[in-house]
């Protein structure tokens, strides 16, 4: 039995209210000592010619009996529900149980399609932490969408066009070492890439042989494609195994260059809805009265540009996914060029690019680096993966608990406390990464959640043989049962906050809060010590069961693994 629709039902009985209008109305009350749940009586005051508090005692009144509440209480021009603690906490452990890991599941999504853009790193440019973040928000999103019943499309929309590669393409010519490159792609074409920005400084003309050789690339010349089609392949072939390392998929790479074909059409279509207008020789749209700056179409030299490329990609995927919501995972620093691409779909008349929305972050500091792309002071993706395993692991051999499987456990745990470190804050703070904090088997990170999966798993294990599925519950009473389950049943409201503001960290904080309310819950409530009964054991047994079902599907939709013990 669902507790919040079993009191919704009731209000909306004796106050003749619409459901939905008691539904929007219910709160959780900011603290335990004023209930489960509350039902202001406000808005009745006009129609019932009535104050507040007479209503809500009246209703009081009539609710007092109800099995199901300990009591119903009346406070100011609230009305208080008390649930029965045993009713609840075996209604809802059973709830959990029965669901089979599927807890909080729901199919509101179904027959919708959401589309994530997410991580996109770029070919040739540096490819640095900031798509980490869109990686892990991205991921964790299209799971929770997932989660909800939505078809999700994950693209990853790599940045593999532009002049970029022009400036590649002459490095390569002049520095570039085919082997050496092949060894060790993204270092390599980083290095080629920032030595030429830095020879260009001195020779200017470098610019020029750029230019030409990104529109040789343009017009399809064979010997320039061989070339970007040879850096992309080593780069992607890179990418991905950050991406295994990360258990991170994509249902589609069409990247730039794919759109490269399909930007002739938004540019005619612009041009016909009088659109576009000359600005110093470049194509803009003028967006003044939105009070943006334009957004420029055709450069002077005719070229398109990323503004241009993403037009295309949007209308490219109305046409091929009917979406509802087209979500683009990127750093806040873009958010002009997301407001100026928007503006200019809706300018052409595109009723559908009311579903595109820029879902930004913030930016990551590393204490004591600069996270400068320009310099060749990156830090990679690769190696900041490597190091939280490494680190991870020198903490196990350290502890000596974990006997078998090492290095997996290390890697879950290590990936899992990097992940969890994208999805701790709302995702528009900034980020200031420190391993201490991150590893932290105690405090609030991913080793402290896994650790709390991995203590119950092994006090279900040592229970073997007890039979406890069936277990009794509704003599459990105990205070921290109680707020445990109560956190058990908050789970379906955490995912829907998280989709609602494309925020993984309520299901992030969720989750922590979860592990913590279960600490508790097993210092109080010694389990398998001999001087407790058999039923209290059994049923004790059965709240480790669901709780540890919610961490791990909670941990899931952060993209984050469970191991069995650690
Ligand atoms: N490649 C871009 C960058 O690294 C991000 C692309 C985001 N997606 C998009 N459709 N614009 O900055």
């Amino acid at each position: 039995m669902d507790f919040k629709e079993y009191v919704i039902d009731k209000i909306s009985a004796v106050t003749e209210l619409p459901k939905e209008q008691v539904k929007n109305a219910v709160e959780i009350p900011p603290d335990e000592k004023m209930g489960d749940l509350a039902f202001p009586c406000f808005p009745l005051a006009k129609v019932m010619r009535k104050a507040p508090p007479l209503i809500a005692k009246d209703l009081a009144e009539k609710l007092k009996d109800d099995a199901v509440f300990e009591r119903v209480e009346q406070a100011g021009g609230y009305l208080n529900f008390f649930f029965n603690k045993g009713e609840f906490i075996k209604e809802t452990v059973d709830a959990v149980i029965k669901s089979n890991g599927n807890w909080g599941r729901s199919d509101i999504g179904s027959g919708k399609t959401v589309l994530l853009d997410y991580s996109s790193p770029n070919i040739a440019k540096p490819f640095h932490i900031g798509h980490l973040f869109s990686t892990a928000l991205g991921n964790s999103l299209a799971k929770i969408y997932k989660y909800l019943g939505y078809d999700v499309q994950s693209l990853n929309h790599i940045g593999d066009w532009g002049t970029q590669f022009g400036k590649l393409i002459c490095a390569y010519h002049r520095w570039g070492d085919a082997e050496v490159i092949d060894k060790d792609p993204i270092n390599e074409l980083l290095k080629i890439y920032v030595k030429f920005h830095d020879e260009a400084k001195k020779n200017p003309e470098l610019e020029d042989e750029a230019r030409e050789y990104f529109k040789k690339l343009e017009d399809g010349d064979s010997e320039a494609t061989a070339l970007w089609q040879h850096f992309r392949d080593i780069s992607l072939r890179e990418f991905k195994r950050v991406y295994d390392m990360l258990g991170v998929e994509f249902d589609s790479y069409n990247g730039e260059a794919f759109y490269s074909d399909k930007m002739q059409e938004v540019v005619d279509i612009l041009r016909e809805k009088n659109l576009l207008v000359e600005s110093e020789g470049a194509k803009v749209v003028d967006l003044s009265d939105m009070n943006i700056p334009p957004c420029i179409i055709l450069k002077s030299d005719g070229a398109t540009i990323y503004a241009t490329r993403d037009i295309a990609a949007a209308l490219y995927r109305h046409r091929t996914y009917n979406f509802d919501k087209n979500i683009y995972v990127v750093g806040t620093p873009q958010a002009l060029h997301f407001k100026q691409i928007f503006a200019v779909m809706e300018r052409a008349g595109w009723e559908w690019s009311k579903g595109c929305e820029h879902v930004g972050f913030g930016l990551v500091k590393l204490p004591g680096k600069s996270m400068s792309t320009r310099n060749g002071d990156v830090v990679f993706l690769e190696d900041v993966l490597n190091e939280a395993i490494e680190k991870t692991r020198a903490v196990i051999e350290e502890n000596d608990t974990v006997k078998e499987n090492r290095d997996e456990v290390a890697k879950k745990i290590g990936i899992g406390a990097i992940l969890y470190t994208f999805l701790k804050n709302s995702r528009e703070k900034d980020i200031i990464f420190s391993w201490d904090t991150m590893l932290d088997f105690e405090g609030e990170s991913a080793p402290y959640c896994q650790y709390s999966y991995a203590r119950g798993r092994s006090i279900l294990r040592r229970a073997e043989g007890i039979d406890y599925k069936n277990a009794d519950l509704s003599n459990i009473t105990d205070a921290d049962a109680y707020s445990l389950v109560k956190q058990l049943g908050a789970f379906d409201n955490a995912i829907l906050s998280a989709a609602n503001k494309n925020e993984p960290f309520y299901i992030n904080r969720y989750v922590t809060d979860l592990a913590k309310l279960f600490n508790k819950f097993y210092n109080t409530n010694p389990i398998l010590k001999d001087d407790v009964d058999d039923e209290t054991k059994r049923a004790r047994l059965k709240i480790v069961d669901a709780t540890c079902s919610v961490i791990k599907s909670a941990l899931m939709l952060l993209g984050i693994e469970t191991v069995e013990s650690m």
